[in-house]
């Protein structure tokens, strides 16, 4: 029998020690050593095997053309990878358990398998009998579509060197295991071996491929961090579990930018993708309330309309609760400070939440005035105009500063059936709104609530 042996390896950077420690000697972070056990001791040069052998050239001689990009039959994933899949490519999908990752890929299997492209699809969670129940239900039946039930990286390796696919899908990088490393599935060390493995193939062969990755309680991708710097993209799939609609967001990409998102709603025929967002995040809008707006935001190269909800009410303590999701509490806390001392708002004595609905995120400066306009509109009680949308930076004298992209924020609301819209009077310049929408222009907080209330 092969001896047991323990090692503690660190999740954050895979640093190992024999022994447990508070603190990783090799990043420093605290907290992140756990347990492996080393069953099998083998050593073999499988490793090197797989090695791609180039040799090094000189600048020049290198093609530095487009990548070609092969389109994946989903917009909203062309969209975030940045135009489509980059052959050879390494791509991780991380997400929680049960928010759609293995019905996401199989269907983008199937549409590249349509294309009369080989895909392969290596399925370690579910038998080949399940895949095809959920390809059933997708009717993903294309015929080059290929699916194979493994976990044992040489075996998935001989089956790539068999089919020569084009792209490759590992559902998941959490449960393959490389047998020469003497470790359980999913530990540091097999998930940094395994990796590292796939990426021989994707950059050696030229095959692109997808690695899943399941998200941990904390949020980061199951197994150590390194492997979110092997790979040439990182996408996050996220969702409410409650609500039907995911989005899918770039955290990493090589060869794009990360702020496009993708948006697919889920339903009894897997997913399909959402064309206009703006009509989705305001499905729930209540009318004519206190503490509601719309913001009119860049989510990458696309406009959103987002409602903006917040919520003001007294509290009994001395220090008053300050809450925000989906924008940046420290954000908050500055509009807060300027509502207060520019706009003569005491809320000391009162607690402030403010919530994005639809669970996205609002990362831009933009969003400022709608969320101030939101939280004056809460605080005094007077409810917003509903066909009002709001957006501008916040400075911290209290004036409303430029914003980049207006046109393309104030044609979203026109379409969308808007009246009126309150916007940097900076950003006025150089084009025309279109007709029927009301542009009221302001350069300071108080114009821009004595509009809006
Ligand atoms: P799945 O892709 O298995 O999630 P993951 O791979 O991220 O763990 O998705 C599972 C969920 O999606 C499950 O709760 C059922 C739901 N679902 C649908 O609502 N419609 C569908 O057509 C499919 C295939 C799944
Ligand atoms: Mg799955």
């Amino acid at each position: 029998m092969a001896k047991i042996k323990v090692k503690f390896a660190c999740t954050e950077c895979g640093m190992e020690s024999p022994k447990w420690l508070g603190k990783c000697p090799g990043c420093g972070s605290w907290n992140t050593m756990v347990e492996e056990k080393e069953t099998v001791i083998k050593t073999s040069g499988a490793a090197a095997l797989f090695q791609a052998k180039e040799k090094p050239r000189s600048i020049i001689d290198i093609d530095s053309g487009e990548e070609p990009r092969v389109e994946t039959g989903m917009r909203e994933l062309n969209r975030v990878l940045g135009g489509g899949i980059v052959p050879g490519s390494l791509i991780l999908v991380g997400g929680d358990p049960g928010i759609g990752k293995s019905t996401l890929l199989l269907q983008t299997s199937n549409a590249l398998a349509s294309k009369k492209l080989t895909v392969l699809y290596i399925s370690g969670e579910e038998s080949v009998r399940q895949t095809k129940l959920r390809a059933d239900r997708l009717g993903a039946l294309s015929a080059s579509l290929l699916v194979l039930c493994e976990t044992n990286v040489e075996r998935i390796h001989e089956a790539i060197d068999s089919v020569k696919p084009d792209f490759l899908v590992i559902d998941s990088i959490q449960t393959v295991f490389d047998p020469n490393v003497p470790s359980a599935p999913g530990s540091v060390a097999q998930v940094r071996e395994c990796t590292a493995h796939f990426m021989r193939v994707a950059k050696g062969q030229g095959i692109a491929t997808v690695l899943v990755g399941h998200v941990t309680k904390e949020g980061a991708i199951a197994g150590p961090r390194l492997l979110e710097h092997m790979v040439d993209c990182v996408l996050y799939f996220e969702g409410e579990r409650h609500h039907s609609y995911r989005l899918l967001r770039a955290v990493k990409n090589r060869f794009g930018s990360t702020n496009e998102i993708g948006i697919f709603e889920m339903g009894e025929t897997g997913l399909s993708e959402v064309s206009n967002p703006s009509e989705l995040f305001l499905s729930e809008r209540p009318l004519g309330v206190a503490g509601s707006t719309v913001v009119a935001s860049m989510e990458g190269t696309r406009p959103v309309l987002v409602e903006l909800q917040a919520l003001v009410a007294p509290t009994h303590f001395p220090s008053p609760r300050r809450m925000s999701t989906g924008i940046d509490h420290h954000r908050m806390a500055l509009i807060i400070a300027v509502l207060e001392k520019r706009n003569g708002m005491f809320l000391q004595t009162q607690d402030a939440y403010l919530n994005v609905a639809g669970g996205v995120r609002l990362d831009e400066p933009a969003v400022d005035l709608a969320a101030a306009v939101s939280l004056a509109s809460s605080f005094r009680d007077v409810p917003t105009r509903p066909y009002d949308v709001i957006f501008g930076e916040i400075g911290l004298t209290g004036e409303v500063r430029a914003v980049s992209r207006s046109e393309q924020r104030v044609r979203e609301a026109h379409k969308l059936g808007f009246k009126r819209v309150i916007m940097p009077e900076n950003s006025l310049k150089g084009w025309n709104p279109p007709p029927g929408i009301e542009i009221i222009g302001v350069g300071t907080v108080a114009e821009a609530l004595s509009a809006a209330l």
